[in-house]
C-alpha cells in the first residue's frame, strides 16, 4: 500500500523514491527524474508536485507547490530519441549549443537548458511568458501561469477575442526579435490566455544567427495571423512582419 506523507512533514528521500507516492506512471517518473525531483525538494525549490497540467508527447507539465505555498510549473522533458532528433535543426544551427554531446539524455538536457535561456531572454525583454526559475537536467522550473490554482487555458481552446489580443502577441514577438530571438513554434497551442496572452514552449526558440531564423519568424507570424483571421480578426502579413521587425 502507498505510504501516506502528512502535509506538514517533508517527505524523506526514501518516501520520495517510492513511485506509489505519486501514483503516476513509471514512464513519467523514471529513476533519474525522481532523483532530480528529490534534489529540487532538498534545495527547497519545491515542496510537492500537485497534479499534471498536461501530458504530451515530448514533455509533461505539472503544477508544483513551493515551501512558501506558491505555485510553480515543472516541465519534464521525456528522454526519447525520435521526436527530439527531428528537432536537431533547432539546436545545431544555434551557436549557443554548438558543442552539445550526442547521447539522447544530453540532447534532451541541452534542449531543456535552451528553453530556460530563451525564457531568460524573454524576461529581460518584458515578453509575456513564464518567468524562468531554473533547469535541472530534463526538468525546467518556471512561473505557473494561472489563477486560483488552475492554469490558464491555451488559445486554441478559448478562441481569440480581439484584434488587440493579436497585437499584444505581435508586440511580444517584436520584443523578442529586438533581443535577437525567434520563438519558432508559435501557434494557438503555445499561447495561454490570461489577462494578456502569454507565450509558452520556448524549447525551439532560436537566435537570429540561426540560418533559418527568418523563415521561422515568418512561419510564427503566418500561423498566428491565419488562426486569428479564420475567426474574423484579420491583419495583413506584410504589415505584421514590418511591425515585428521595426
Ligand atoms: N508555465 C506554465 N504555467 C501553466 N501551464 C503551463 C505552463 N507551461 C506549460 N503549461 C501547460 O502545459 C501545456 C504543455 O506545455 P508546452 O507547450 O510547453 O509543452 P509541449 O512541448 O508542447 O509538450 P508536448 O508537445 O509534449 O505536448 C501547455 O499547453 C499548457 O497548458
Ligand atoms: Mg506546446
Amino acid at each position: 500500500m502507498a505510504r501516506k506523507v502528512s502535509k506538514r512533514k517533508r517527505p524523506s528521500r526514501d518516501d520520495f523514491l517510492m513511485k506509489e507516492y505519486f501514483k503516476l506512471e513509471s514512464e513519467v517518473f523514471d529513476r533519474e527524474v525522481l532523483l532530480t525531483l528529490s534534489k529540487l525538494m532538498e534545495k527547497r525549490v519545491i515542496e510537492s508536485i500537485d497534479y499534471p497540467v498536461s501530458t504530451g508527447k515530448e514533455a509533461n507539465v505539472f503544477r508544483a507547490t513551493t515551501p512558501s505555498g506558491s505555485y510553480l510549473a515543472l516541465k519534464i522533458y521525456k528522454i526519447e530519441t525520435t521526436r527530439f532528433m527531428r528537432r536537431k535543426e533547432y539546436l545545431e544551427g544555434d551557436p549557443r549549443f554548438r558543442k552539445f554531446r550526442r547521447s539522447e539524455r544530453d540532447f534532451v538536457y541541452a534542449f531543456t537548458q535552451k528553453e530556460l535561456k530563451n525564457l531568460q531572454i524573454c524576461e529581460k525583454a518584458g515578453v509575456h511568458a513564464p518567468r524562468p526559475i531554473l533547469q535541472e537536467k530534463n526538468i525546467l522550473v518556471m512561473e505557473f501561469l494561472g489563477e486560483r490554482g488552475l492554469p490558464y487555458s491555451p488559445l486554441h481552446i478559448i478562441g481569440p477575442s480581439s484584434l488587440s489580443q493579436l497585437k499584444s502577441i505581435l508586440h511580444d514577438v517584436q520584443k523578442m526579435y529586438r533581443k535577437g530571438l525567434v520563438h519558432a513554434d508559435l501557434s494557438e497551442y503555445n499561447i495561454l490566455v490570461g489577462p494578456k496572452p502569454y507565450l509558452i514552449d520556448f524549447g525551439q526558440g532560436v537566435v537570429l544567427s540561426h540560418p533559418n531564423s527568418e523563415k521561422y519568424l515568418e512561419r510564427d507570424v503566418r500561423n498566428t495571423l491565419n488562426y486569428f483571421s479564420r475567426r474574423g480578426f484579420s491583419m495583413d502579413f506584410e504589415d505584421a512582419m514590418d511591425y515585428v521587425k521595426k
